[in-house]
C-alpha cells in the first residue's frame, strides 16, 4: 500500500453467492460492526439479484456498492444481459470487468473486455479490469507479457483522465478459490509491473495513483503480509468475502500503517 499516492480499496467479490435475505443479514453485520478508524475504501459487488437490496442498506455506509459484469450495448435484444445504464441507475459505483471465470467459463476475450471497460466509463461506473495467468503460463515465463497485453488491450481508448476511475486486479488464476494464494514477494512484483505497463501506456501520474489490487485466496491471515507490499493497494476477495467476520478482519489489516520507507 501506499496511501499517499492512491487508495487502498478491499472489494468483495460474492461471485454466485447469497440470496436478498442472506444479503440483508450480511450487510447489517458488517455496518455494524464497521471499524471507524478503518483507511480503505469497501466494495461489495454482489449478484445482480441482490444489487437493490444491497443498494438500499448500503445507503449513507461508506460502502460503495459493486456489480461483477455488464453487457456492453446500452439496451436491445441481448436475453439475460444487464447493461452499464441499468447498473448505474442503481447506484452502482463499482463494476467487475473480465474476471477469470468469466474469460474461461463464458469466453470473454481481451476485445470484448475492452467493449466492456469502455461501457462502464461511458456510463460513469469504475471499472475493476482482472487480469492474471495460469499455472501453465507462469511456468512457461510468458506471464508479464501475456498480462501487458490484457491491459493494452482492455485500456485501449480509455484515456489519462479516465485512468482515474479505473482500479486493477492482478489474479493470478492458480491462486482463485484454491486456498494457495501468491506469495507476498510474487503479489508485490506483478503489481509493480502493471505499474511499469501503465507508466509505458500512459504517464508516471497515471502509474503511481492507479490502485493495483491483489486478487486469489486472500483471506483474513495473509492479508496484512500481502498489503504490506509497496504496489499491493487492496484485494479483490471471493470465498473469504463471504464472511462478514472474515472480510471485517482484511479492513483492519488494510486500516494499518503501512511500513516505514527505507
Ligand atoms: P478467492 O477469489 O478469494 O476465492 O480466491 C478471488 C476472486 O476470484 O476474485
Amino acid at each position: 500500500m501506499n496511501r499517499k499516492y492512491r487508495k487502498t480499496i478491499i472489494a468483495a467479490n460474492w461471485k454466485m453467492n447469497k440470496t436478498a435475505a442472506e444479503t440483508r443479514d450480511f450487510v447489517e453485520r458488517l455496518r455494524e460492526a464497521l471499524p471507524r478508524n478503518r483507511r480503505c475504501g469497501i466494495v461489495l459487488c454482489v449478484p445482480y439479484v441482490d444489487i437493490a437490496i444491497a443498494g438500499k442498506l448500503l445507503r449513507e455506509s461508506r460502502i460503495s456498492l459493486g456489480a461483477q459484469n455488464l453487457h456492453w450495448e446500452d439496451h436491445g435484444p441481448y436475453t439475460g444481459e444487464v447493461s452499464a445504464a441499468m447498473l448505474a441507475d442503481l447506484d452502482v459505483k463499482y463494476v467487475i470487468i473480465g474476471h477469470s471465470e468469466r474469460r474461461s467459463l463464458f469466453c470473454e476475450s481481451d476485445l470484448v473486455v475492452n467493449k466492456k471497460v469502455r461501457a462502464a466509463l461511458d456510463a460513469g461506473l469504475r471499472p475493476i479490469l482482472c487480469v492474471g495467468e495460469d499455472l501453465d503460463q507462469r511456468q512457461l515465463g510468458v506471464a508479464p507479457e501475456l498480462i501487458a497485453y490484457q491491459i493494452k488491450v482492455a485500456l485501449a481508448g480509455v484515456s489519462a483522465e479516465e485512468m482515474r476511475r479505473v482500479v486493477i486486479a492482478y489474479e493470478p488464476i492458480w491462486a482463485i478459490g484454491t486456498g494457495v494464494s501468491a506469495t507476498p514477494e510474487q503479489a508485490g512484483e506483478v503489481c509493480a509491473a502493471i505499474r511499469d505497463i501503465l507508466h509505458k501506456l500512459y504517464d508516471a501520474r497515471v502509474a503511481r495513483s492507479t490502485t493495483i489490487q491483489y486478487g486469489g485466496s486472500m483471506n483474513e491471515k495473509n492479508a496484512a503480509a500481502l498489503l504490506e507490499q509497496e504496489d499491493v493497494d487492496g484485494g479483490l476477495i471471493g470465498t473469504a468475502s463471504l464472511d462478514p467476520e472474515k472480510l471485517l478482519a482484511i479492513i483492519q489489516a488494510a486500516s494499518q500503517d503501512e511500513p516505514e520507507e527505507c
